[in-house]
């Protein structure tokens, strides 16, 4: 550890500010809020309707229906399905707990699956190990912008009726043997949380999908069961994207291919200036047919809390996804699965630290990031 703390000018690295991006999009985000904010429409009218049709353009799909986060573009979707009680619903076991909780709220029961140990997706051959009568769907989730191969999966699946809906909350523009996500699978839930790959400046979702009634269904449940004001078809709840958010996101949809392109630049540079530095297990390379969008960057060690610490004081910004995974989580502990059970994903969380990332993170803080890891992973080996 000696000449860790040197007395070297401090140049703090935030983990993830949104600010750059506001800052880089200024004026057209603006004008977009004033067109809104002047419209005296703000609840579903022609900013949502042209999101939607934009966004079902972006991953090649017949119908978008946006909602109001990405827990509830999964949930809405399961019950578009009538998933319920009685069913099973596989899940990755390393996922953001809003792919297991939308399975509860439906009444169905999550199931988990370990992740390739590489990829950290779930993969077919284990799906099909998992899946039983009473299996209903299954959620690929694209982890970390990585494109679960869901082609596979369905393959997998041949004979039985299991429905496939993505989790693509943190993989906008992501694609498997040129088929964006989105459209791989049965149905897909996205995210517009404000640090997703594409994110609103609040909260947002949407499903996409290739089936009418399904889409149908979605828009019906997310707007209190009605098509028409005061009809009321079925028991809906609310959960809508609001046009201010869905206007934003026009602007932010027509930049995030190149902000897509920037991310990737970053992760170029990291995997490039950090292969030789000792105890760092680095992500592997994705699997040919699988184009990833790089959502964060998460590198991997055995002394990861130490190694977070140390750069902490370094000024460097770190988060971890996710330091508990759902099963060992008390939200959980109903399903009565305990340490040991899904070892991929516990090492996953035992190890694995994101690293600062972004379409706007400056060369020169990347180089004060990947210069701070090593000098702190050197002091550690
Ligand atoms: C994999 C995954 N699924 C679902 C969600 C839920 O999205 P939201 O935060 O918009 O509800 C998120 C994001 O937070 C996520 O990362």
């Amino acid at each position: 550890m000696s000449g860790w703390s040197s007395s070297r000018v401090r140049v703090s690295v935030p983990f993830l500010d949104l600010c750059r991006e506001v800052d880089y999009l200024g004026t057209e985000l603006l004008d977009a809020a004033e067109r809104v904010i002047r419209s005296g429409s703000y609840v579903l009218g022609q900013e949502v309707d042209l999101f939607e049709q934009e966004f079902a353009r972006f991953t090649r799909t017949e119908n978008c229906v946006t909602v109001g986060n990405g827990l509830h573009a999964i949930e809405l979707a399961l019950r578009a399905w009538g998933t319920g009680q009685g069913d099973d619903v596989l899940v990755p076991a390393n996922t953001f707990i809003a792919t297991w909780l939308a399975v509860s709220a439906c009444g169905a029961v999550p199931i988990p699956v370990d992740p390739d140990p590489e990829t950290l997706t779930i993969e077919a051959r284990d799906v099909a190990a998992r899946a039983t009568p009473n299996t209903a769907a299954v959620i690929p989730v694209h982890l970390f912008g990585l494109p679960s191969d869901v082609p596979a999966i369905r393959r997998s699946l041949e004979g039985r009726s299991v429905r496939i809906l993505e989790d693509a909350a943190q993989a906008h523009g992501a694609s498997v043997k040129g088929t964006p996500v989105g459209g791989l699978g049965d149905a897909a839930a996205f995210s517009f949380y404000p640090s997703k790959n594409l994110g609103a400046l609040g909260d947002g979702g949407a499903v996409t999908t290739n089936d009418s009634r399904m889409a149908e269904s979605v828009r019906l449940l997310r707007n209190y069961g009605s098509a028409v004001k005061y009809h009321h078809e079925i028991k809906g709840g609310n959960s809508r994207l609001d046009e201010l958010q869905a206007a934003l996101l026009r602007v932010k949809l027509r930049h995030v291919e190149e902000s897509n392109r920037l991310r990737a630049e970053c992760a170029r540079r990291y995997l490039e200036v950090l292969a030789d530095v000792p105890g760092i297990a680095l992500p592997a390379p994705p699997p040919v047919d699988r184009s990833q969008v790089w959502y964060v960057f998460n590198i991997r060690h055995e002394r990861r809390d130490e190694l977070r610490s140390m750069l902490k004081r370094e000024g460097i910004g770190t988060t971890i996804y996710y330091p508990e995974p759902p099963h060992l989580s008390p939200a959980y502990a109903e399903l009565g699965y305990g340490r040991g059970d899904f070892p991929v994903a516990e090492e996953f969380a035992a190890t694995s630290l994101a690293l600062p990332f972004g379409p706007y993170l400056r060369v020169d803080e990347q180089d004060t990031v990947v210069d701070s890891v090593r000098r702190a992973a050197l002091a550690l080996s």
